[in-house]
C-alpha cells in the first residue's frame, strides 16, 4: 500500500460521521467505549447515545464496582450501583470491562487498618471471591489492581502493600483467575502512556514478577488522561505498547479523556484536542495488541475534571449539550480510513512505512477538517 492511498482515503473520509464502535470495528478493533456513571442514568438524551451500540461497543462503571461501593463494610457486600452499568450491557449485548477490585482508594477505614500479611490476604480473598463472583460472566475484562504505582516508580504504601508487600497483587491476580477465569485479567494505571518513564518500568517489572509467581495477567490498560497540548506522540504510546505487548495478550486505553488547561476553549485548542487524541487512536490502530479504547465519559457533563482540576475541561468528545467535537469527527474519519485500507490486517513492511508518517497525515486531516468547517 502507498502512503498516497491511506492519505486520499483520509481526505475522502474527511467529512465521516459516526458511528465509532461501528468504525472501530471495521477497522479491525474490539471496541469502542465510554465510562457511564451512576448520576447519568435517569438523563434520556445521555442514555440514548450510551446504549447505542454502534457507538459504544463498551461501556464501564465508573464508580458502581469500587470497593466503597460494593463492600462499604466488612463481609456486606453491595452490588446495586455496579448492577445499574452493568444491567445496561446485560440489555444491549454491549461488552462489560469491570473497574475494579483492588485499588488504594475509595476504600473503606476498614481496610486500612493495621492487618497482618495473613489477615490482608484473607480480606482481599474474600472481597474478590464476592464481587468477582456476582459479575461472573458479565465481565469481558476486569481492571484486577489499579494505580500500584507512584509516578516515581515506587510501589504506594496502600495497606494492601504495607501488610503484603508485591505479594498482593500476585495473590489478587491469582483469586481474580480462580473466581472468573474467562474474564480478562487486567493491570491498570494512569501516567504509563508515554515511553519509557519510571513508572513504566516498575510496572513491567512487576508484572514479571507476578507472573513468575505464577500468576496469570492477561493485559495491561493505559488510562489515558492527559492535557491538551501536552499529551504523548503517537511514537511515544506505541513505544510502551511495544513493550507491554512482549509481556501480556492484550493492552487498551482504559479511561480516555484529554482535558483542556485553559477554558474557554478557542477553534485552535479544540484542533489540537482533536490531534491529540488522533495519536491516541492511531497508536492503539497501530499496534496488534491494542484491543480498543474506552473515553472516560463521552459528554463534558459528566465529566470528572472540572471537580478534579478546578479551572480544566471539556476533555470529552461531546460538549455538555451533546454536539460532537472535532475530536469526534477526526477519530470518525481516522477508523473510517483505516478500516478502507485495511490497515491492522496488513502488517508488513509497507505497511510499517505508511504508519510512520501517519502522525503527518492525521495533523494534516486535523487542518483540512478544520478548513472544510
Ligand atoms: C526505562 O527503561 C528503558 C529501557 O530499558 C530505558 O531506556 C529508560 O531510561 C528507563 N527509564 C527510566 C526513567 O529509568
Amino acid at each position: 500500500m502507498q502512503f498516497s492511498q491511506l492519505f486520499v482515503a483520509m481526505l475522502a473520509a474527511g467529512s465521516a460521521e459516526g458511528q465509532l464502535d461501528k468504525l472501530a470495528k471495521a477497522a479491525g478493533l474490539k471496541y469502542f467505549g465510554t465510562a457511564v456513571d451512576n448520576p447519568s442514568l435517569n438523563n434520556q438524551a445521555y442514555m440514548k447515545i450510551a446504549r447505542d451500540k454502534d457507538e459504544f461497543g463498551q461501556i464501564t462503571p465508573a464508580n458502581g464496582q469500587k470497593w466503597s461501593n460494593t463492600e462499604p463494610s466488612q463481609g456486606r457486600f453491595s452490588y446495586g450501583s455496579g448492577d445499574a452499568v452493568a444491567n445496561i450491557a446485560k440489555q444491549t449485548g454491549q461488552l462489560l470491562r469491570c473497574h475494579t477490585l483492588v485499588w488504594y482508594n475509595q476504600l473503606p477505614g476498614y481496610v486500612s487498618s493495621n492487618y497482618n500479611r495473613d489477615q490482608m490476604q484473607r480480606i482481599i480473598t474474600t472481597h474478590i471471591q464476592n464481587v468477582a463472583g456476582h459479575y461472573k460472566g458479565q465481565c469481558y475484562a476486569w481492571d484486577v489492581v489499579n494505580e500500584a504505582f507512584e509516578d516515581d516508580g515506587k510501589f504506594r504504601q496502600s495497606a494492601m502493600y504495607r501488610a503484603m508487600g508485591v505479594d498482593y497483587i500476585t495473590h489478587s491476580f491469582k483469586i481474580a483467575a480462580q473466581t472468573d477465569p474467562a474474564t480478562k485479567l487486567y493491570y491498570n494505571d494512569f501516567n504509563i502512556e508515554r515511553c519509557c518513564n519510571a513508572k513504566i518500568n516498575a510496572t513491567i517489572a512487576m508484572i514479571k514478577t507476578v507472573q513468575a509467581a505464577g500468576a496469570r495477567v492477561d493485559g495491561i490498560g493505559m488510562q489515558g488522561h492527559s492535557r491538551v497540548g501536552k499529551s504523548p506522540s503517537k511514537r511515544e504510546l506505541m513505544d510502551t505498547m511495544a513493550r507491554f505487548s512482549e509481556l501480556v495478550e492484550e493492552v487498551a486505553y482504559t479511561e480516555v479523556d484529554i482535558r483542556h488547561t485553559k477554558l474557554p476553549t478557542t477553534a485552535a485548542d479544540r484542533e489540537q484536542q482533536a490531534k491529540d487524541y488522533l495519536d491516541v487512536v492511531g497508536a492503539c490502530l497501530e499496534t496488534p495488541k491494542c484491543v480498543g479504547i474506552t473515553i472516560w465519559d463521552y459528554t463534558d457533563q459528566y465529566s470528572w475534571i472540572p471537580g478534579q482540576y478546578p479551572g480544566e475541561g471539556e476533555a470529552c468528545l461531546w460538549d455538555r449539550s451533546y454536539n460532537k467535537k472535532p475530536a469526534y469527527t477526526s477519530i470518525a474519519s481516522l477508523l473510517q480510513s483505516a478500516a478502507s485500507v485495511g490497515l491492522r490486517s496488513k502488517a508488513t513492511p509497507a505497511v510499517a512505512a505508511v504508519e510512520a508518517r501517519t502522525v503527518t497525515v492525521a495533523t494534516t486531516l486535523a487542518t483540512v477538517t478544520a478548513a472544510a468547517r
